[in-house]
This record gives structure tokens, sequence and C-alpha cells, in this order.
């Protein structure tokens, strides 16, 4: 398998990686979420056929592994940006503030929901809860959470990532 080119394999270190959190668990297919993000580090994203390779690991179909993928956010199923925000849309979320906060990123970063930058700097998603309910309205960046947020907020966050 490849992706545009490139050999969809782990290395053996990480295949090793792979062996030792099966080992983890009574049933190694409990093991399959912290492999994808294995997978999601080395190949950037997780694409068919990253998810034909790993469910060969875990003799699984391709298809349970793209139900897996395809239901939790932490997961892209295509190239994302250096940085990735995504923010909640859920309901303490949406009524403190959350659909002023998405109406001012797509102003700031001239994107919709689910695109990227020109320049390749951000993507930009709409989530489910995070479960940082008590920071309403929030949003995560790359793998910090950042909450109660305002206009001003939004501008100093954003101009901290390079
Ligand atoms: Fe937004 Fe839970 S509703 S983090």
């Amino acid at each position: 398998m490849s992706l545009a080119g490139q050999m969809i394999a782990f290395t053996p270190a990480q295949l090793d990686e792979v062996r030792r959190l099966q080992a983890l668990y009574p049933d190694p297919r409990a093991a399959l979420l912290p492999v994808l993000q294995l997978a999601q580090e080395a190949f950037d994203f997780i694409s068919p056929d990253v998810e034909q390779y790993v469910a060969g690991l875990f003799d699984l179909s391709p298809a349970h592994v793209h139900e897996v993928v395809t239901f939790y956010s932490l997961f892209f199923t295509k190239p994302v940006g250096r940085h990735v925000v995504s923010v909640c849309r859920t309901l303490s979320c949406h009524l403190l503030g959350a659909p002023d906060v998405v109406a001012y990123l797509k102003e700031r970063l001239g994107i919709e929901a689910g695109a990227t930058t020109k320049d390749g700097k951000v993507t930009f998603f709409t989530v489910e809860c995070l479960c940082a309910c008590e920071m309403a309205p929030m949003m995560q960046v790359n793998d910090r959470y950042e909450g109660h947020l305002t206009r001003e907020k939004i501008d100093r966050i954003l101009e901290r990532l390079e």
C-alpha cells in the first residue's frame, strides 16, 4: 500500500510498539485507538490505505476501522494544516457563544469549517463535546484546550500560532 508514493508500513520500532500496546489488553483490539494515533503520527492522516493497513494488524475489516476513524474527531481523514483548531459546537458551548466563535474564526481565517488556510497553517473544524464544558465556549488548539473564548482571546491564540 502507498500514500502518494509513500509506503504504508510501520517501522520495526513502531511495530514493536503496536505489539506492546496489543499485549496490554485481554483483547488486543482494545489497542486500536492508540495504534490509530500512532498511525496518524506516522502517516499524517488516516487514509483508506492506512485504515486497511491497520485493519490487517488487528485482523479486523477495513470497514470496522473506518467506522472508528470517522467516529472520533481526533482522527483526520485528509491532510491538515500545521495547527488544528477544533471548536466545540455542543449544547453548553453553543449556549455560551460557540456560533459566534465559529463565525469569528471563519472571518479571521477566511475559510469554512473543515478547510485549511491557503498557507497550510491552520485547519479549522467544528466538533462535538470535548468534555471541557466548564470552559465553554471552548476549542482545542492542537493538544491544548482553550476556554471562555472571546474575540480578543481568539486573536491572542491565533497570533501565537507559527
Ligand atoms: Fe463544549 Fe462540552 S459542550 S466541551
